[in-house]
């Protein structure tokens, strides 16, 4: 069966035709209302959400299927020391897919290995995060028109940050493209990222920590917040949370045809000044979030039918 784990478990020929069907379904999405019809989503949400757990509601409610599930450990059997293993066991009996976020990196992948209906991992600590990439490689793709060539800027916290760990693996199959990571000194991309896919391909890279020496060579910046959840002090915390604040000022430095992305939730690293700004493209890309669910939803459950 298939499930999707960690973004490579998706191949670039697979996305591509992911990336086709989406685009299909934000131009005709009336032929896809019935395309998951009596098939049920289950969302396993063991830490918090807005986007990932309602675009994936949203995506199987405009499939024609349902949706069940919890939103916070706390409303599930979790909080009385169910294991993850058992609580899957359980759920597949209820749902056909399941979407599943934990604060423990690799509950996903220990998921799948108990269950019997196709597992996507909606977040996994500090570690992955694929189907935010697919709708950050989706919005590429609508907004530059490419995935090769490009000098794809990654800022702020680069360490706790699932979601650039997943896009660096993402990317470094692509043609042409240089990262420039831009993080403080204690929020740098963890070694293992590093050398999995940057160093093993060798992709030209610089790491600096400062955003204004480098915006101005930036086709994408993916600007992200400082993952509070993850330090192990609050005072660390509050020494790094505002490090970069990305500014109409900065901006004026940046291409013409420079793209913002941000996973979002935002706190202050992107200005709401900036939000005007046709390169901010942050919403557009939560946007996408839901159509390449759809995409990923069908995808995944043809398979589990073969
Ligand atoms: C991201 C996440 O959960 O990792 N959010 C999301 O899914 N869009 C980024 C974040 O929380 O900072």
């Amino acid at each position: 069966m298939k499930n999707l784990i960690d973004i490579l478990d998706l191949s670039v020929e697979e996305i591509d035709a992911m990336i086709a069907v989406a685009n299909d379904i934000i131009d005709h999405p009336e032929n896809y209302r019935e395309a998951c019809k009596y098939k049920t989503l289950a969302t396993l949400f063991f830490e918090p959400s807005t986007r990932t757990r309602l675009s994936f509601e949203a995506a199987m409610l405009e499939l024609g299927g349902r949706v069940l599930g919890f939103s916070e450990a706390s409303s599930s059997s979790a909080s009385k020391g169910e294991s993850v293993a058992d609580t899957i066991a359980v759920c597949c009996g209820y749902a056909d897919i399941i979407a599943m976020r934990h604060p423990k990196e690799g509950a996903p992948l220990v998921a799948s290995m108990k269950a019997t209906v196709p597992i996507i991992n909606a977040g996994d600590g500090g570690h992955n995060h694929p189907t935010q990439t697919l709708t950050d490689l989706l919005t590429i793709k609508r907004e530059k028109g490419r995935f090769d060539n490009l000098t794809v800027g990654l800022c702020g916290d680069l360490k706790f940050g699932r979601t650039v760990h997943s896009l660096i693996a993402a990317m470094s199959r692509y043609a042409g493209i240089n990262f420039v990571l831009i993080s403080p000194e204690e929020l740098k991309v963890p070694s293992y990222v590093k050398n999995a896919y940057i160093k093993a391909k060798n992709i030209p890279y610089e790491q600096t920590t400062a955003l204004e020496n480098v915006i101005d060579k930036l086709d994408v910046l993916y600007m992200t917040r400082v993952q509070r959840e993850r330090f192990f002090n609050e005072e660390d915390y509050l020494r790094l949370k505002d490090c970069y604040v990305l500014t109409p000022e900065k901006m004026a430095m940046a291409k013409k045809d420079l793209i913002v992305l941000h996973p979002l939730p935002r706190v202050n690293e992107i200005s709401v000044a900036v939000d005007d700004d046709p390169r901010a493209c942050y919403f557009r890309q939560a946007r996408y979030g839901k159509f390449i669910r759809m995409a990923l939803i069908m995808k995944l459950l043809e398979e589990a039918s073969k």
